[in-house]
């Protein structure tokens, strides 16, 4: 298992250029099932996820070509349509699940494995499989394989999700496309992907309409066109190197993404004493002498603070000058990073869904354990701050959505080694 050494402390400065989005890219690739006809999808960032997901689409008959390093796929049906999604492929990323509703809207039937909880929380599919059912799905759960199917075929109707979900949103979406009739979707996640979904499958020919800021309506069509789609950068890779910049006085210019899709976090860095400026398609940013500590944060759906931010956050709230509470308001275990900041001599309390960091502490490097995705960015983000050598374990995590980070982070000066 591959490993990060990590010398610091280390001062950043220089030019980063965001990749393609992760989480914009796993429900548009899931969408492609929905088509006939080749799909060509651009922008693609180069990580396990996107892997696994390629994977997927493959076991279930799709066949791809790739051109510009993996960065375009060029996806098409092969001869068989299959509607089995393996435990082995779901249960390494979530998102596989995101070929539920498009299975069952083109072929009537699909065998998905259930992705089970993850580290970060339960991580139920109750509000997929209710929005679905609304459209004339059937389920059956045995053995941790939800079988569904749908006789006559999905059919258009008027669905309230309970909860936001961001997953739920767009397996809904996805299985409305091609339902007969009228599908109209409230108390939708609105998050950036969201969008970038519907602009996508837009472009196919889909008929979408935003009609309220969470309320959808889909009108279904027979079938999608072949289309050509270049997804969007990477928002919450962007917010990480905005924190990066942040820690230690650094200076960066951050190319190659939409500044607009990060404002609640702008603000923030604002608050703390960030200088920034922001134009179309990048953000210069400076670090401030002195970290100001923010007296609450919470994460909450898009627009408001993301959970996928939050370990970068807590990081930067740890140099601060006083104590900061963030509280965790989506995942019920998404402290886990806690434990390790506090080796390097972090000091955060946790009560509940809530965390206390005393600011103003000089961080010292440690052997840590990675445990999710952005947790061990935020290891990533202590350890070059750190005075002295921080190893870091199970950088697998970190493979799984942050493209070429460690190549990103050398060029801006943070002397970081894979050791494999
Ligand atoms: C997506 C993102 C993830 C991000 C999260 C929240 C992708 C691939 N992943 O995950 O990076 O952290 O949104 O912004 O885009 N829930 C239920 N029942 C359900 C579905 C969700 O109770 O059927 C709960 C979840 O346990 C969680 C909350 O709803 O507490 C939000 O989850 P959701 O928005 O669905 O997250 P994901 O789509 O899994």
């Amino acid at each position: 298992m591959d490993k990060f050494k990590i010398k610091g402390p280390s001062k950043i400065s220089g030019e980063v250029s965001i990749s393609g989005s992760k989480n914009s890219a796993l429900p548009i690739l899931a969408a492609t099932i929905l088509f006939d006809k080749h799909v060509t999808i651009k922008n693609l960032p180069r990580v396990k996820d996107i892997d696994t997901m390629f994977n997927l689409l493959k076991s279930l008959g799709s066949k791809i070509e790739f051109k510009n390093k993996k960065r375009i796929a060029i996806i098409s049906k092969g001869n068989k349509n299959k509607f089995f999604a393996a435990y082995s492929l779901v249960k390494t990323m979530r998102a596989g699940i995101l070929v539920l509703g498009p299975l069952l809207a083109k072929l009537k039937k699909a065998k998905v494995s259930s992705p089970g909880g993850c580290s970060i929380g339960v991580r139920p599919i109750d509000i997929h499989l209710k929005a679905l059912s609304k459209l004339g799905a059937k389920f059956k759960i045995v053995k941790g394989y939800v079988y569904a199917s749908t006789k006559k075929g999905l059919m258009g109707s008027k669905i309230k999700l309970s909860k936001i979900s961001v997953g739920a949103t767009e397996n809904t979406i996805l299985a409305a496309c091609l339902a007969k009739g009228v599908t109209r979707i409230s108390n939708c996640a609105i998050e950036p992907e969201i969008k970038d979904l519907t602009n996508f499958l837009k472009s196919a020919g889909a008929n979408i309409k935003w009609v309220g800021k969470r309320t959808l309506k889909i009108e279904g069509v027979k079938i999608l066109k072949s289309t050509n789609y270049s997804i969007m950068n990477d928002r919450i890779e962007a917010g990480t190197f905005c924190v990066a910049a942040c820690l230690n006085e650094g200076n960066l210019k951050i190319k190659n993404f939409d500044p607009k899709t990060i404002n609640t976090e702008i603000n923030l860095l604002k608050r703390i004493g960030a200088k920034i400026q922001t134009s179309n398609h990048e953000i210069e940013i400076k670090g401030p002498k002195k970290i100001k500590s923010i007296d609450f944060i919470k994460t909450g759906e898009y627009p408001s603070f993301p959970t996928d931010m939050q370990a970068q956050f807590m990081v930067l709230l740890s140099k601060a000058n006083g104590k900061s509470i963030i509280q965790e308001n989506i995942f019920e275990n998404r402290f886990m990073h806690v434990p390790e900041l506090r080796r390097l001599g972090a000091k955060i309390h946790i009560k509940g869904n809530k965390a206390t960091i005393e600011g103003s502490n000089n961080l010292e490097g440690a052997e840590l354990m990675s445990s999710d995705l952005r947790a061990s960015v935020a290891l990533v983000l202590a350890a070059f701050i750190a005075k002295g050598t921080s190893i870091i374990n199970r950088v697998y995590h970190l493979d799984r959505g942050y493209e070429h980070i460690e190549n990103k982070l050398k060029k801006i000066g943070v002397k970081i080694k894979r050791i494999s």
